[in-house]
């Protein structure tokens, strides 16, 4: 159970590398788009997060719910950003903003709360 929490941490991190890897390297872009890895690494981020939620539960690690419920909302809103980005040439800067700043956000939730 130990290894396998520990394996969803490390894919957990993963996923967010994705996510902030993709959006940091479009700093300079003049036209910002929504790349592939940011769809999969926010998929990988529920996949991860709702599997680390499930395993925590079954041992008798205590989770917080509320902390829960809004790193899911805002992952929620992500996915959104992303799923409707995905298939387009570009996106408005605000977007690929909020797509890393929402991120960052769920980084600080994780750590500080
Ligand atoms: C963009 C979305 C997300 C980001 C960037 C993110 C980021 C992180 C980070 C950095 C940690 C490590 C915190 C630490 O070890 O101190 C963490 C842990 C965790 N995350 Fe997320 N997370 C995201 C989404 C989610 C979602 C949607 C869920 C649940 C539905 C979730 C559940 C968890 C759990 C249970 C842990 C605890 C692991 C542990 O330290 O035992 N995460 N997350």
């Amino acid at each position: 159970m130990d290894f396998a929490y520990k394996t969803l941490v490390v894919l957990h991190f993963i996923g967010l590398a994705s996510i902030i890897g993709a959006f940091l390297v479009q700093t300079r872009a003049s036209t910002k788009r929504i790349e592939p890895a940011m769809w999969h690494g926010a998929l990988t981020q529920l996949v991860t997060g709702l599997l680390l939620v499930g395993l925590a539960e079954m041992g008798d690690a205590d989770v917080d719910n509320i902390k829960i419920g809004v790193k899911l909302l805002v992952l929620v809103a992500i996915l959104v950003l992303v799923a409707r980005g995905r298939k387009k040439a570009s996106v408005p800067t605000g977007v690929w903003g909020a797509v890393g700043g929402l991120t960052v956000l769920n980084v600080v939730i994780a750590v500080f709360w």
